[in-house]
């Protein structure tokens, strides 16, 4: 499995996404596509950045009872996308009907990872609204555990929980991590952040980077040097 930089093309519009994927006429990006340019453009939009030649993580966040999730899946992995992703808060049982929607015909399918607890969720909000006690911490490693069981190839995660989710579920298990900033770069709304050096010492195997490279001046650079840090 390959380290590598995921672009999240937080665009609301094929026109600002194209604009901005033609700036790139060299290495194709692996891209992530989430529910703003999803809901935006539909499933026309998946097809025509695989076209153009770039990897998809699709980032839909499935999570609804068990067979309506393997049917969804099974649409999308037509869709031929590499990754996407569902809630480990479905249920072990909904992960595995997820794995089975997601297999195609032939035994291949789009690599499928899980979240855990969203970062914007604190212990405080999980006590109050989900009546969860536990530390956040274990809530996090109990889900990621709960993926490897159901069979999910990894989960998405802050770059400071990969190297604890490493341990528990061995160092196959993929640790997908946004939240990276350039040590000289604006932090803007994420909280707990990792330069793309860090997240690699720290064994991320793929960082998912948005405003560092979309907001810069000179994305392009700014994305070489995600890639010069993160993976050469
Ligand atoms: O612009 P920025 O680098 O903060 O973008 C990070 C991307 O990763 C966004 O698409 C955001 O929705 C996503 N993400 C995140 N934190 C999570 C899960 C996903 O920032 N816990």
């Amino acid at each position: 499995m390959g380290k590598d930089v995921i672009i999240a093309c937080d665009f609301d519009s094929a026109e600002k996404t194209f604009a901005f994927l033609d700036k790139f006429t060299g290495r194709k990006p692996f891209v992530k596509i989430g529910m703003e340019l999803y809901y935006a453009e539909g499933p026309s939009i998946v097809r025509e950045i695989k076209r153009r030649g770039h990897k998809i993580f699709l980032d839909l966040k499935l999570h609804d009872i068990p067979n309506t999730v393997k049917k969804s899946m099974a649409v999308l992995s037509r869709l031929d996308v590499d990754m996407t992703n569902l809630h480990a808060a479905g249920t072990t049982r909904m992960m595995e009907a997820a794995i089975e929607g997601l297999t195609r015909e032939d035994g291949t399918r789009p690599l499928l990872i899980a979240v855990t607890q969203l970062t914007s969720t604190d212990e405080e909000s999980m006590r109050r609204d989900l009546l969860i006690e536990k530390p956040i911490a274990d809530v996090v490693m109990h889900y990621a555990e709960n993926a490897k069981i159901a069979g999910l190839d990894g989960v998405v995660c802050s770059p400071l929980e990969a190297g604890k989710v490493h341990e528990r579920c061995g160092e196959k298990f993929m640790t997908v991590t946004p939240g990276v900033r350039f040590a000289d770069g604006d932090v803007g709304d994420q909280k707990r952040v990792m330069t793309p050096a860090q997240a690699k010492e720290i064994g991320s195997d793929y960082i998912v980077v948005g405003r560092p490279i979309t907001a810069a001046e000179d994305p392009v650079a700014a994305y070489e040097r995600c890639v010069r840090e993160f993976v050469d």
